[in-house]
């Protein structure tokens, strides 16, 4: 599916997001882990999550859908279900990632796991190496591939170094350590994230963290009982660029998720320039079950070049295409390093961020680990491809708002994966009054 998209006046009036996909994701495996019925309110409805409720309702757990929240009931934590087939993760990484934690702690067990062209591209050695450090083991395609089967054993709690900043990851460690005896520890390179902690403290878990170090002990299992869903900063993310683009914008971004570990773009915008008000989590929040909400105000700004490095990678890692998009418009250079995760994400996205931007007149070189942009006030427009990958498509969709001729985006319908809701919310808020 092609989309147009033309150069736009100011974006104006109040924008609610759609919900967070990475609490919707958790608030369904978690709340497979326990038994007590978990009513979640505000679930993202889009592909990914989608992918979620119908893996755990193959392994035993039920869903049930009313009129404005999911209910899931719970399998227990050591009485996950074997699915007749393969657990198909679609486009999920996430899901791919996190549901192999808790599956590792069944005792015995295998589940295979599959997905789309895109996930067959994405590792799982990176959870394979720590599960089976953990007691329990994972085949997979070329030993880093899906699909690949999980074996369970009966685990025992390690100490983790993180070789990659990487919230997927740490939460498939923090799960299984749910579900190991003794304690376990993870220590990450740089913060990442941390949803599952706080979803874990939620259920009653034990959870510390220590500066890098998150200490998690054995418990009976997790019972949240009810969450309720933030707006998704990620999805915010790309609205809240357009507004900083378009002269004249003044969007009121209502309902979003300010956990201090997503709000990295915030803060990379407002250094270039941009003008974000609202009241953001400051650093070294203590670690409670809750996930801050606020609204922000966005306008329009005129933009700098600046240098976002490693240790802000994964602050803002699904935002940095809109680094990358935001440095075309930005005076002097734009400058990101340490992102050579963007390699493995739905597509390798500095490749596909630098061709994509390059074919609508941006100035972008492909580093090994990220991307210079040298900013030229603007851009043309023409035709940039998706890829299958949800985020590259609404990036496309902004860049079209804010170039001088208009963009068409090849393959728009990726945006689904996420954001089903992305071009009636953009219409809604450029629409001429
Ligand atoms: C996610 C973590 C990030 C992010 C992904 C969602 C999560 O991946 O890119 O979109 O929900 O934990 P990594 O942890 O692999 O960096």
């Amino acid at each position: 599916m092609n989309r147009r998209f033309e150069p736009s006046g100011p974006l104006r009036g109040t924008y609610v997001p759609p919900a967070d996909k990475s609490v919707s994701h958790r608030a369904a495996i978690l709340g497979a882990v326990g038994e007590e019925p978990v009513r979640v309110r505000n679930y993202l409805d889009a592909e990914d999550t989608r992918s979620t409720l119908a893996a755990i309702q193959q392994l035993g757990v039920l869903v049930e859908h009313r009129r404005d929240e999911i209910v899931i009931r719970g399998a227990g934590a050591r009485a996950a279900g074997i699915p007749d087939g393969p657990i198909d993760v679609g486009n999920a990484g996430t899901l791919m990632r996190l549901l192999p934690g808790w599956l590792a702690g069944q005792g015995s067990g295998s589940w295979t796991f599959d997905g789309d062209a895109s996930i067959r591209r994405r590792p799982v050695d990176r959870i394979a190496e720590p599960l089976r450090l953990m007691g329990a083991s994972i085949d997979a395609r070329d030993g880093r591939f899906p699909p690949f089967t999980v074996h369970a054993g009966q685990l025992h709690g390690i100490d983790y170094a993180l070789p990659v900043a990487s919230a997927q990851v740490k939460s498939c460690v923090l799960i299984a350590g749910v579900l190991a005896p003794e304690r376990t520890t993870v220590v990450e390179p740089a913060p990442s994230r941390d949803h599952t902690e706080r979803m874990l403290v939620r259920g009653g878990m034990s959870v510390e963290r220590d500066g890098l170090r998150i200490v998690v002990r054995c418990h009976d299992q997790p019972e949240i009982t009810d969450v309720a869903v933030p707006g998704d900063p990620s999805s915010a993310a790309f609205l809240i660029a357009a507004a900083v683009l378009v002269r004249g914008s003044e969007l009121v971004v209502d309902g979003v998720g300010v956990n201090w570990t997503r709000t990295g773009f915030l803060r990379i915008v407002d250094r270039m320039g941009g003008v974000v008000v609202g009241p953001l989590e400051p650093p070294g929040a203590p670690l409670t079950g809750d996930e801050p909400v606020a609204e922000l105000d966005v306008r329009h700004g005129s933009l700098v070049g600046t240098t976002v490095e490693a240790a802000e990678v994964p602050l803002a890692i699904d935002e940095l295409p809109l680094v990358a998009l935001l440095g075309c418009f930005a005076e002097g250079e734009t400058v990101v390093r340490g992102a050579e995760e963007l390699r493995v994400k739905e597509s390798d996205r500095i490749a596909t961020v630098v061709d994509g931007l390059r074919g609508l007149g941006g100035d972008i070189e492909a580093t090994d680990d990220g991307f210079v942009v040298r900013g030229t006030g603007g851009l043309r427009g023409g035709t940039l491809e998706a890829h299958g990958d949800h985020r590259l498509a609404m990036l496309g969709a902004v860049a079209g708002l804010a170039s001088r001729e208009g963009v068409e985006v090849i393959g728009m319908e990726a945006a689904a994966v996420s954001y089903p809701g992305f071009e009636a919310d953009l219409a809604a808020v450029t629409r001429r009054g």
